[in-house]
């Protein structure tokens, strides 16, 4: 049986790395601000993607080719993927992503704009395989922009490769963005905006997590805690105990948990990961992926690939 939340999260926050799963930053507010931290200077990854994206449009296009089918993974407004119709111009746009409301919403204004694609909105769990049965023969077009595959663990996002590579069935792509190594204050600094933006998104993921489970953590007790782990390449994001504090997690069988945390304690809430150009191709070459595209900016700061499922033979 599928755990509760808060089974889910009992069982993260007392193991020997206490940690919330990312995916609770995503309440409403939470959504709101990761789309305030995109528009800070200190964030460079999503300007820079754009201007990639924008500088070698009819390059893309070309790479791509024809587009039964645009499936849009993490969709969000959907913005992203609708600056692609003119150039790419899919048949079909299938926009996916955790909650379907805010999706639903932003397909529908798509579609009035877009009479001609066929589109629909779909909710998903992206920690379980996609499999798309009812768009088998035709050319998929996977869109993952954004760096969203440094919050998986290089595992996993082997793992998620291998099953996109699988779902194309020989005839389809991946168009990705990614975020890449440079130096260490660029990337400390995109984490820890002067703003306190970043703060409060992972802050709020206590309070997503209190009006999930009836806990009681107070923001009073938590701070910020962002930096890039060279030797795991990836930054780390945590909120660290200002207090000894304990926090009541109420439970199905309305025993409450208690949880104690010491002052200095952390609780990891999220990786995001940074590659070299070298690594990631490479990461999609042995996925299945060949005929490899990919576009950077002036700086070498973000990574855009287009990459073709290998044939079957
Ligand atoms: C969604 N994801 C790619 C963002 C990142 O940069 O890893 C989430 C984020 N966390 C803090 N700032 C932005």
């Amino acid at each position: 049986m599928k755990p509760t939340l808060t089974q889910e999260l009992l069982l993260s926050l007392t193991a020997d790395t206490p940690s919330i799963s990312p995916k609770f930053f995503y309440d409403e507010i939470g959504s709101h601000l990761f789309e305030v931290i995109t528009l800070l200077e200190e964030y460079y990854p999503t300007r820079t993607e754009k201007w990639i994206m924008d500088t070698y449009q009819s390059e893309i296009a070309n790479a791509v080719g024809s587009c039964d089918a645009l499936l849009d993974l993490g969709a969000g407004n959907c913005i992203k993927a609708s600056k692609l119709f003119n150039s790419i111009k899919p048949k079909q746009y299938h926009a996916l992503d955790i909650s379907k409301e805010f999706l639903q919403a932003a397909v529908n204004d798509l579609q009035k704009q877009f009479p001609h694609i066929e589109m629909s909105a779909h909710a998903i769990d992206f920690s379980q395989t996609l499999a798309f049965p009812n768009l088998e023969n035709l050319r998929k077009i996977f869109f993952f922009p954004g760096s969203s595959i440094g919050n998986y663990d290089p595992e996993n996002a082997d793992v998620f490769f291998s099953n996109l590579a699988n779902q194309c069935n020989g005839n389809g792509g991946l168009l990705i963005g990614v975020d890449l190594v440079k130096d260490t204050q660029t990337l400390d600094l995109a984490y820890n905006d002067k703003l306190g933006v970043t703060a409060a998104f992972n802050l709020n993921a206590l309070l997503y997590v209190n009006k999930l489970t009836g806990s009681n953590f107070n923001l009073a007790n938590w701070e910020h805690h962002a930096f890039f782990n060279t030797s795991k390449s990836r930054i780390e994001m945590r909120l660290r105990a200002l207090d000894d504090v304990k926090v009541t997690i109420p439970g199905l069988d309305s025993k409450d948990h208690v949880l104690s945390f010491k002052a200095g304690d952390l609780i990891h809430t999220e990786n995001s990961y940074k590659y070299t150009q070298d690594h990631f191709v490479e990461k999609l070459r042995r996925a299945g992926f060949e005929n490899i595209h990919y576009w950077t900016d002036p700086n070498n700061h973000f990574l855009v690939c287009f990459v073709n499922a290998k044939k079957i033979t």
